[in-house]
């Protein structure tokens, strides 16, 4: 999966930057565990760190593993793009400033999410004198790389603008928000500009949209909403962070159930918070892919591909998705996906293989493999 630099060729400018650094690139469909991954010295940036250019993610997101040694404090950092950070372990200090502003520093542990908007300084500490703190950072470098092909443009780049940040209010990094629209499209760009709290539908499938820059605890996070259409009775949340374009979501389901398996546009990277099970990655007319998951696994589904979730653990499991550009969504109304009557009978026989070897039984209703219209029952009236 690893991969030297000089064994790979791309015309890509952002994978000629990034194999340039000399740390590992870690590349295939999944990483059974981000807290063990090799890493590599990063002289610049003062720290052990790894990218992950996983199939499904080339040319469109960046995703690298930073690692801050016990005690120490990682050199400010400031980017021309926004950057989602994911915490796979240990726990720490951030402060994000911009410009001349004031610093807003706040405290960050395991499972936590927080974004750092554009043209923004972070500074990254590590408040355990006795074990490193590994992170998980997202963004579109890829992308960005391709239309403007100068790193000194989107690293430490003088360019200011503090209302980015200030303009949030004075809670930029304590609490999210909820944001309620009247569609996906809608919210986004709601979201993306001031926050409106209004009470129309939400979104796509029904939920409600938070807005936030911190989130503390994705293992934990409660607020979810029901993912009708999508199987296993589920739940999700969907995030925006202001000001960008930029989110994220989370889908929680039960024990001994899976999901419908559906696809969409490349550039997502899934990380789990908590569970175990594994997901199906599936070339349409190909053998399917098994990635299997536990805490701080991370798979990406190509573009096109189809993907779909297994629960095999005694809890609910929970897998965090980042990556939702409107472009590379599907068609939303699920013509992107296989219901479970329609689906190839080896999916259900081999998820109730690998619950038996675990000696328990799939909770899925029997109906869903005859009536593709079957609705969830939530419990409420809708
Ligand atoms: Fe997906």
């Amino acid at each position: 999966m690893t991969q030297a630099p000089s064994e790979r060729r791309s015309n890509l400018f952002y994978d000629q930057w990034m194999e340039s650094i000399g740390i590992p690139i870690h590349r295939g469909h999944y990483h059974s565990d981000l807290r063990t991954l090799e890493l590599g010295w990063w002289e610049e940036r003062g720290c052990n760190a790894a990218f992950l250019q996983m199939k499904g993610m080339e040319g469109v997101s960046e995703a690298r593993i930073v690692e801050i040694p016990p005690g120490k404090t990682l050199p400010p950092l400031k980017m021309a793009i926004g950057e989602t950070i994911y915490v796979l372990s240990g726990s720490g200090l951030a402060s994000v400033w911009a410009g001349e502003g004031p610093k807003n520093s706040f405290e960050w542990g395991p499972h936590a999410m927080f974004h750092v908007p554009r043209y923004a300084h972070v500074q990254l500490s590590n408040a355990r004198g006795d074990q490193p703190a590994r992170l998980l950072h997202y963004n579109y470098m890829p992308m960005a790389m391709t239309i403007v092909p100068d790193p000194e443009f989107f690293f430490n780049n003088p360019f200011e603008d503090p209302s980015l940040l200030y303009g949030q209010g004075d809670d930029l990094y304590s609490q999210a928000r909820a944001v309620l629209g009247a569609g996906a499209k809608d919210s986004m760009a709601e979201a993306a500009g001031a926050v409106r709290d209004d009470s129309l539908k939400a979104a796509n499938h029904g939920g409600a949209w938070w807005i936030g820059n911190f989130f503390p605890d994705m293992a934990q996070w409660d607020k979810l909403s029901p993912h009708r259409g999508r199987g296993a009775g589920g739940l999700s949340v969907k995030i925006q962070f202001p000001g960008s374009g930029m989110g994220a979501s989370m889908s929680v389901f039960d024990a001994s159930m899976y999901k419908k398996a559906h696809l969409h546009g490349p550039g997502r990277v899934i990380v789990i918070p908590r569970g175990e099970g594994y997901s199906l990655l599936t070339e349409p007319g190909k053998e399917a892919v098994v990635c299997p998951w536990g805490e701080a696994a991370v798979f990406t589904p190509p573009g096109g591909w189809y993907h779909q979730h297994f629960n095999l653990g005694t809890e609910p499991a929970r897998y965090l998705k980042f990556g939702h550009l409107p472009q590379f969504s599907s068609a939303g109304d699920y013509r992107d996906q296989i219901e479970y009557a329609n689906e190839d009978p080896w999916v259900r026989e081999h998820f109730e293989k690998e619950l038996a070897a675990r000696g328990r039984e799939s909770q899925m209703p029997d109906i869903v493999y005859s009536d593709p219209d079957y609705q969830w029952d939530y419990g409420d009236d809708n």
